[in-house]
């Protein structure tokens, strides 16, 4: 139980960036005259998440979002900007240290057979952070507590006897999530949990996540790039291009009156926000390459609305009348033609 005085936002980013070197050995480089090459992956990202509620971050392929939820587990260390969890600065703290701060921050896979050691029964993959962290003192102790958890995310206690090959897909991810519960985390990181998963066991998994969500008042980062998984799980929404943020804020308020051109282009290939079995449209265009990303808005080679201000000039995320924020000099400017007509024709 946490005793310190409680913040309104479990977690706060401002201005994080992480930028990978990715050039080829030195000597290669001396020898062809190539210059470093370096991909920025997450540029200088803000954003806070409220106790208790779900921050989805949603986006295309390769816009940032699993390093965002690697550099927050300390996974990978940020170049730049500071993360604060509970007011604490955890910038540069390494994964595990101090425990008592790590353990209130647990996360979940895509995929679960990945994340779990197939050589290992049930009973060892949950009871090991329960003994490392020192949760449970005896063998009786983690026993009963590794049964609790399974009943607790649709499971039987029998199954703690069995290996990981052993469940389905869905279970698997079950078993993820009892693990992650282990230390009774205050946050959870959930990268795509549902998306290497069928669509009839994704809203199981959903409705089990909320369920523990609102037993325990947990927080969550939930990260997707399926639109009607979002709509069903956010609170607030940040939707990500290139490494960036473009638009933030309540849900409902991004998804009726979205002011990014880049959202909307996400939204119209969503005919209808249901979970599970419904044929999506693929975005039109191309990512850009994030080694040498486009000048001024880095979606302006995909955007109707470019301008040679766009072309020039990066756009700042700005908070706009209805409290959500986004990055669109079309926005700030008032070009942008209404929601409602685009959705209406
Ligand atoms: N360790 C790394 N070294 C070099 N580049 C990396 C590394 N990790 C990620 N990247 C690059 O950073 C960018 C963002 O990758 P990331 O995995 O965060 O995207 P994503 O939004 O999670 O994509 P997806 O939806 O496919 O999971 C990509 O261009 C990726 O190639
Ligand atoms: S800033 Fe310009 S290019 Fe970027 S999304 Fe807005 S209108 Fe489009
Ligand atoms: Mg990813």
């Amino acid at each position: 139980m946490n005793t310190q005085a409680q913040t309104a936002d479990i977690l706060s980013v401002r201005k994080m960036s992480k930028r990978f070197d990715i050039s080829e050995p030195f000597l290669n480089r001396l020898i062809e005259r190539r210059p470093r090459r370096v991909l920025t992956a997450v540029d200088e990202i803000s954003f806070d998440v409220p106790r208790g509620k779900t921050f989805a971050v949603v986006g295309e392929s390769g816009c940032g979002k699993s390093t965002v939820a690697r550099l927050l587990m300390g996974l990978h260390a940020p170049s730049a900007g500071t993360i604060r969890f509970e007011g604490t600065d955890i910038t540069d703290m390494a994964p595990g240290k101090p425990p008592a701060l790590r353990r209130r921050m647990q996360m979940i896979f895509q995929d679960p057979f990945a994340s779990l050691n197939p050589r290992w029964r049930v009973r060892d993959i949950i009871g090991e952070p329960l003994k490392n962290f020192g949760i449970c003192k005896t063998r009786a102790e983690v026993t009963r507590e590794v049964e609790k958890l399974l009943t607790q995310v649709g499971l039987s206690a029998a199954d703690a006897k069995k290996f990981p090959h052993e469940f389905s897909g869905g279970q698997r991810q079950r078993l993820s999530i009892a693990r992650a519960l282990t230390t009774r985390p205050e946050l959870l990181i959930c990268d795509e949990p549902t998306s290497a998963l069928d669509v009839s066991v994704q809203s199981q998994i959903l409705n089990l996540m909320k369920d523990l969500q609102d037993e325990f008042g947990m927080s969550y980062i939930f990260i997707s790039h399926d639109l009607a998984v979002v709509w069903y799980m956010a609170d607030v929404l940040a939707v990500m291009y290139l490494g960036k943020i473009v638009e933030v804020g309540p849900k409902e308020q991004i998804f009726d009156n979205p002011q990014h051109p880049y959202t909307r282009l996400l939204m119209e290939t969503v005919p209808k926000l249901t979970v599970g079995g419904i044929e999506r449209a693929p975005v039109a265009g191309e990512v850009p390459n994030p080694i040498s990303p486009p000048s001024g808005c880095t979606f302006h080679p995909r955007c109707p609305l470019a301008t040679e201000t766009c072309r020039t000039v990066s756009p700042e995320l700005n908070v706009r009348s209805d409290g959500a924020q986004s990055a669109c000099h079309a926005a700030d400017e008032g070009r942008l033609p209404s929601w409602a007509r685009i959705a209406a024709e």
